[in-house]
């Protein structure tokens, strides 16, 4: 016998008007971020919208990303964005799906267990202190901070430190600084044409991405030898100050037969990439938020004079600098680096009560729920604090969901914890232009216009 909810007729999912030809492209191009959070006022959690031809599916409540990417989510991989991505990174974590993306879920998961992070956050403890002199010395001289190049360079340094713990010399490594930068610029303007050519044809859009792929691999391929002489020098024998780093994981994994050589640099590629301006831009943005509020500034730097003392902040301090955290997560919820996910449907479905078509092309609109007023109070307004009274677990997703969250997610906030705890313990910082900056969506959310911080020196 038929059941009441079988008979129940999925609805359409609402469409949102638009241009008889462009649909709503130039709306969504200009702040692609902005247009999906005005959709979430117009639907019940799903609805569709057209760019040009091609037809657009927004998710704007938890409860839908929730049955798309944890109940459903066989149904729903990560289509057509992975091929684009897929020249740059190679085929890692980012660009697989099915079985292999499984096995080498597990092969990378292992190199981010709970030693290795508390590892690396003690190397970056020191490499912190190191970099900051260079802040230091700005702040003596008066100089203004260039916040966004400053969260590059000291994200890059801690990534390179995870992969393969050693210390890069950005004044002689510009190059793969620039291909790092360059990889994310190339991701955005590849997976934003209309049109693609061939890898092979030598467009000049190709040329660069196989320039900074080789930039890339060129690094990699250095930073590995490195490690298998020093390794051959004490007789094939890890050494045990840097057998806990990424690399050597996945040369044990190499050993074991887990993974080969070529699947090692899509890894490390995808780490690179993935660990360093999603980071690098969410600090950028947590500093200027901070510099904008003296009141969290002061409740945030008496929690570090306290538990810190004088000390350098360490894997100890983690635990008992909460405030620190909530500001780190604040930050991710204004100005998520990935505000938005994108996932195919493979068969027709039903999302909550809607009928979701076979093919469709779906984008998860993470800044638009984590702007939103019915799952936050008050949720354009900084306050680090909501985090220690009750929030919407669902409704907090900078890290994605699902079998494909984040995989970097607590080396990010441990490393953004301890950057800012370095930071606040050393410095009083002040905006040199009191102007509001816009984000601007490329394949990150990035800030549209710079930010130059003032520093004071809080230590006599
Ligand atoms: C603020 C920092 C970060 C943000 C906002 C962020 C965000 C995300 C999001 C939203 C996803 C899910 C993508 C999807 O479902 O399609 C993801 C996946 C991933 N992230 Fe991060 N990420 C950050 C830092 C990192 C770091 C530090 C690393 C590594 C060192 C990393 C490595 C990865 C990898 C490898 C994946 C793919 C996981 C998979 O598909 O199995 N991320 N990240």
């Amino acid at each position: 016998m038929e059941s009441q909810l079988d008979s129940v007729q999925p609805q359409e999912i609402p469409r949102v008007p638009g241009h008889w030809l462009l649909g709503n492209l130039l709306e969504f191009k200009r702040a692609p971020h902005r247009f999906l959070s005005a959709l979430a006022k117009q639907g019940q959690g799903l609805v569709q919208f057209r760019l040009f031809h091609k037809k657009m599916i927004a998710i704007t409540s938890p409860e839908c990303a929730q049955q798309l990417f944890k109940s459903s989510s066989k149904n729903y991989p990560r289509g057509a964005q992975r091929k684009s991505l897929e020249s740059i990174l190679g085929l890692g974590l980012i660009t697989q799906e099915g079985r292999l993306w499984k096995h080498h879920r597990r092969v990378v998961a292992q190199a981010f267990r709970p030693d290795f992070l508390e590892y690396s956050l003690e190397q970056n403890s020191r490499l912190l202190a190191k970099l900051l002199q260079r802040w230091d010395g700005m702040a003596n001289q008066g100089k203004s901070v260039d916040v966004v190049d400053e969260t590059r360079r000291i994200t890059l340094s801690v990534i390179v430190r995870a992969l393969f713990s050693k210390d890069i010399d950005l004044s002689k490594n510009r190059e793969l600084y620039g291909a790092i930068v360059n990889a994310n610029h190339l991701m955005f303007t590849r997976h934003t044409s209309l049109f693609r050519f061939p890898d092979w044809i030598p467009t000049p859009l190709n040329r660069k991405v196989a320039r900074t792929r080789a930039v890339m691999d060129a690094f990699i391929a250095e930073s590995l030898a490195e490690k298998e002489s020093r390794s051959a020098g004490l007789g094939g024998e890890q050494d045990a100050a840097t057998s806990k780093d990424i690399a050597d994981h996945f040369l044990q994994a190499e050993a074991a037969g887990d993974i080969s050589r070529a699947q090692i640099f899509d890894e490390i590629r995808t780490l690179l990439v993935a660990g360093f301006e999603t980071t690098a831009t969410s600090l950028a943005w947590t500093l200027y938020l901070l510099a904008r509020h003296p009141e969290v500034m002061e409740v945030w730097h008496a929690e570090l004079d306290s538990v810190l003392a004088g000390d350098l902040p360490k894997w100890e301090h983690m635990s008992q600098l909460p405030y620190t955290e909530y500001i780190v997560m604040e930050g991710m919820r204004l100005f998520p680096p990935a505000y938005g996910l994108t996932r195919t449907s493979l068969e027709e479905d039903v999302i909550e009560g809607f009928r979701m078509p076979a093919n469709a092309s779906i984008v998860l609109s993470i800044y638009g729920i984590q702007h939103d007023e019915r799952y936050w109070q008050d949720p354009e307004k900084f306050d680090p604090g909501r985090f220690s009274r009750e929030w919407r677990e669902d409704a907090f997703l900078p890290f994605g969901m699902g079998k494909h969250i984040c995989i970097g997610s607590r080396f990010s906030i441990l490393e953004s914890m301890l950057v800012l705890a370095s930071i606040g313990q050393r410095f009083e910082i002040e905006l040199i232009s009191s102007a509001e900056v816009e984000p601007n969506a490329q394949v990150t959310l990035l800030p549209g216009s710079a930010i130059q911080l003032r520093l004071e020196s809080r230590v006599s």
